[in-house]
């Protein structure tokens, strides 16, 4: 199987630097306590590390939660398995990941961030898969780029633990 680039890394950069100044000039402000950045691992550890530094706020605290559905394949198990949320009682919390895709993931732990009583959650995708919906309550405040109905590796994301280390995100084809 080889790699084939889909979003080269300088485009990532730029557009996650505009994330960054949307999310706060959205988020900023009016709370006793920082934005509360929740960080769904293992794919979205470049995503979040990139994001957060592109957050131009004085005070952000970062948790990361591990989530998986995947089990090694390149289709979802249906099953969101995940660590339980942090303590989030009465904070602003932005919920980061790599890629919605069937949206059960963001469903799954926006759903605990709210029953743990937070104030407010706002989610974050690099990558939006519409395509590939299920739970429309899997969605996402602020998407980096939407793309087709591919399995995409790199910039974090994997195939059976492998390629997380590409810069670029790129598409698996078979060969
Ligand atoms: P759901 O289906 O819950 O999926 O919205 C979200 C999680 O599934 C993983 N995922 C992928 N991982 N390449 C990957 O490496 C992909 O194309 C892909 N699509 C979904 C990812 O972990 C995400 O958090």
């Amino acid at each position: 199987m080889r790699p084939r680039v889909l979003i080269p890394a300088d485009r990532i950069a730029s557009r996650v630097r505009g994330l960054g100044a949307t999310i706060a000039r959205d988020l900023a402000g009016g709370r006793d306590a920082p934005l509360l950045v929740l960080a769904l691992l293992d794919g979205g550890f470049c995503f979040v590390a990139d994001l957060a530094r592109a957050l131009p706020l004085p005070d952000v605290e970062i948790a990361f939660l591990r989530t998986s559905s995947y089990r090694g394949g390149t289709r979802s198990t249906g099953v969101v398995e995940r660590e339980p949320v942090p303590s989030v009682a009465g904070r602003c919390v932005l919920i980061v990941d790599d890629i919605l895709d069937t949206g059960r993931t963001l469903a799954a732990v926006r759903g605990d961030v709210l029953r743990a009583g937070a104030a407010a959650v706002r989610a974050c995708v690099l990558l939006d898969k519409p395509a590939r919906r299920i739970d429309a309550d899997g969605r996402a405040d602020y998407v980096g780029f939407t793309i087709p109905d591919v399995f995409v590796i790199g910039y974090g994301l994997d195939h059976a633990g492998s390629f997380r280390h590409l810069p670029d995100l790129c598409v698996l084809d078979e060969g």
